[in-house]
């Protein structure tokens, strides 16, 4: 069974919800899941799927649970090319720095070797109550893309 690890950043919830909202989804779907919020990097596989939930804050800022991940693959430069994953952002377009978070870390993720498989989705919570909405309907298309299926 292809596992999929789930990793959400989130001040106030909303990311949260939504990753596990996709984690529901994706068992549906026949994959096995871990879901993450605000992980340790010793707590992710280093290989296969991941995918990350991020909403934005400050100016363009990681959630708080998540720079601990950021900073570590900053600074020990794990090699990650063995992990393909994708991901989605959660944001408001009241900022300049929509959606910042998200592609900080997809920026990280491919510096570090890891692939992304399709494009970030960039959820605009000024136009989703529910964000988890959009991110199911990419997520079908997501799961397209995923090897082995
Ligand atoms: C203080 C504050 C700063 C924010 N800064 C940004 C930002 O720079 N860019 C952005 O796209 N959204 C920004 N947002 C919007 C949040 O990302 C949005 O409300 C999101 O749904 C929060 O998700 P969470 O509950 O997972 O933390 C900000 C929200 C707050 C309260």
């Amino acid at each position: 069974m292809v596992d999929i690890t789930l990793i959400s950043g989130s001040t106030l919830g909303s990311a949260e919800y939504v990753a596990e909202h996709l984690a529901e989804k994706l068992e549906e779907a026949g994959f096995s899941t871990t879901t993450l919020h605000g992980p340790q990097l010793e707590d992710l596989p280093d290989e296969g799927l991941w995918l990350v939930v991020s909403s934005t804050h400050g100016a363009g800022d990681l959630p708080d649970n998540l720079l601990p991940l950021y900073t570590a693959i900053l600074e020990k430069k794990p090699d990650l090319s063995r992990v393909q994953y994708g991901a989605i952002g959660i944001g408001s377009k009241e900022y300049d720095t929509f959606c910042g978070a998200i592609e900080k870390i997809d920026q990280l993720f491919t510096g570090s070797g890891a692939v992304r498989l399709g494009e970030i989705e960039k959820i605009n919570v000024l136009d989703h109550d529910i964000p988890e909405d959009p991110a199911e309907i990419w997520l079908d298309s997501w799961k397209k893309l995923l090897p082995f299926v």
